[in-house]
């Protein structure tokens, strides 16, 4: 059997970086998608709210490596981390094009060339889409709607045969998070002592989480799995 063949988006940094490494050392053969240009050679320079351009990039992608079968998508750009009340608006907008039509467009360019193959999807999600958050209006209803994104496009899917998951990270060692820091004075002493684990996450256990959800979870979809150091099972 040949190794399957995936796609993650926001490839060259952070958690989709660490997903790229464990697909492969899985055995995937692995094309990343990511505004920011990289070295790697299955790799393709694309924004993945251009549609038309997500579409030729999987042409070329299905070209070198055959059809493709797994998505990972771990695309995004932070909020900005200011109250509701001086949040920009055409700002908001971009945010959620590029979280949940993004996701949307990659997503549905996959399964459209399945050809009756099964496929299955992971999207990330955050611990920002359960309850409320202050500062989190524009990044945290975006990452609620790429949930629900998620739970429709399972319950369209599962007829197809593709699975449709999620991982909901909580804060994770990245260079988003890095710039949070220091940009915004954002607070990481104060998230460790809320996560009942007690720190931060690292992207390679968020890759791993992924990994599980795109190949080995075969019965599972239409779910969002919180990899939050305890995080969302707080009850305080
Ligand atoms: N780091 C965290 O604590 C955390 C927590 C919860 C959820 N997340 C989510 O995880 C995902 C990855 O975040 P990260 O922390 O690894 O961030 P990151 O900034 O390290 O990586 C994000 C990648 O997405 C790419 N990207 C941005 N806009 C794009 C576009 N329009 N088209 C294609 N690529 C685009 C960037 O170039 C970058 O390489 C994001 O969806 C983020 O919202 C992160």
């Amino acid at each position: 059997m040949s190794a399957p063949h995936t796609i993650v988006t926001g490839g060259a940094s952070g958690i989709g970086a660490a997903t790229v490494e464990k697909l492969r050392g899985r055995g995937h053969a692995v094309t990343i998608f990511d505004l920011t240009p990289s070295a790697d050679p299955d790799s393709e320079a694309v924004d993945v709210t251009d549609e038309d351009a997500v579409s030729a990039a999987f042409d070329r992608a299905a070209a070198r490596r055959g059809p493709v079968t797994g998505l990972a998508m771990s695309h995004g750009i932070r909020g900005a981390y200011v109250p509701a009340l001086e949040m920009d608006i055409a700002r908001i907008a971009r945010l959620y094009e590029i979280h949940v039509i993004g996701a949307l467009v990659v997503a549905r360019q996959m399964v459209r060339r399945l050809d009756g193959r099964p496929g299955s999807v992971v999207l990330v999600s955050s611990t920002t889409a359960y309850g409320g958050w202050a500062n989190q209006t524009d990044y945290g209803t975006a990452k609620a709607a790429e949930r629900q994104l998620m739970a429709n496009l399972a319950i369209e899917w599962a007829p197809l045969g593709v699975r449709v998951n999620a991982i909901a990270p909580g804060h994770t060692r990245t260079p988003m998070v890095q710039d949070l820091i220091d940009k915004e004075g954002y607070d990481v002493s104060d998230v460790e002592r809320r996560a009942p684990l007690g720190r931060l996450a690292e992207p390679a256990e968020q890759a791993e989480a992924i990994a599980w959800l795109l190949s080995d979870a075969t019965f599972v979809t239409g779910q969002c799995l919180p990899v939050d150091g305890g995080w969302t099972a707080a009850g305080k």
